[in-house]
């Protein structure tokens, strides 16, 4: 894939679900869903994997699972068995080197499980919460360097390393209206690609300028997060579709113009990560 970085959308429903594989259909690209612990909790975990492979079979859109922002061991055996295709193993809030003997170890529990599963790797700090904050994050916080990237890829083995490049999750009010937009380090990006040789991930992409993501992905970003962004429009969505008739009251009539706001964003989203620079999603140590 020249130019182009995977979406990765989370879902805490049916409805969120339904709009990623029809945005997916839509365009014509693949399309990662994503599932945190908490959206996991709320769905079951291998409730959503046995949906996931039903719609993937049923349609034939390329969509793979994620279990995203793992904090346990616990929790990532649990989805590997389930048949999550990738796992972000995410212990970012510890000090490095708990952070790499964690990970390390939970590499080796999953890909032990499914030898296939793609193991994601997180350093830096990039917020917490796909949610509407009162303030940026930003105050204070530690950014990714190039030579952290290089050691915790060797000594964890992940496949994907997420970094923190001044990305942030959730959105402030102000980007909710589209009055403001997260910006990236983009030559911090290049720096980190060089130098760990891996796939790397952009969490927190609510938000962010478009020509900065474009710039992210030529810069060696593979994979993009989107979840406070879908959650908005979920939530608009749903309390317009409830405004519009007070006594409607059949679930696939107030929820069917939800799915098609959802799957627009999704489209929208799709349709700019497909279509950057030109750049190898392959990384450069990968054959
Ligand atoms: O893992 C999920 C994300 O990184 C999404 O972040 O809510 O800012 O889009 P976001
Ligand atoms: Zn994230």
């Amino acid at each position: 894939m020249e130019g182009a970085a995977l979406g990765h959308f989370n879902v805490a429903d049916f409805p969120l679900l339904k709009a990623v594989l029809e945005g997916a259909a839509e365009v014509g690209v693949p399309a990662l869903v994503g599932a945190s612990e908490g959206e996991r909790d709320f769905l079951g975990t291998r409730q959503l994997a046995a949906l996931v492979k039903s719609l993937r079979d049923e349609s034939g859109v390329p969509v793979f699972l994620n279990a995203d922002h793992t904090h346990s061991l616990v929790k990532a055996i649990e989805a590997a068995k389930a048949g999550f295709d990738a796992v972000v193993i995410d212990f970012s809030a510890l000090p490095f080197e708990q952070n790499v003997s964690r990970t390390k170890e939970t590499v080796e529990a999953i890909k032990a499980i499914n030898p296939a599963i793609l193991a994601e790797g997180e350093i830096g700090d990039i917020g917490s919460g796909s949610e509407i904050h009162e303030t940026t994050q930003s105050g204070g916080r530690s950014l990714t360097t190039p030579e952290e990237a290089r050691q915790f890829v060797e000594a964890t083995s992940i496949d994907v390393l997420a970094p923190a490049v001044g990305n942030m999750h959730g959105m402030v009010k102000s980007m909710v209206e589209g009055e403001t937009k997260k910006h990236l380090d983009i030559q911090r990006i290049s720096e980190i690609k060089r130098a760990a040789g891996v796939f790397l991930t952009l969490h927190g992409g609510s938000g962010t300028d478009d020509e900065d993501l474009q710039n992210a992905i030529v810069a060696g970003i593979n994979i993009i997060h989107i979840n406070t962004e879908l959650r908005v429009v979920w939530r608009r969505s749903l309390e317009n579709s409830l405004a519009r008739d007070r006594n409607q009251v059949v679930p696939y009539k107030i929820l069917a113009p939800v799915i098609d706001s959802v799957k627009r964003v999704v489209s929208a989203r799709l349709k700019l990560f497909s279509a950057s620079g030109s750049t190898k999603v392959s990384p450069a140590r990968a054959s």
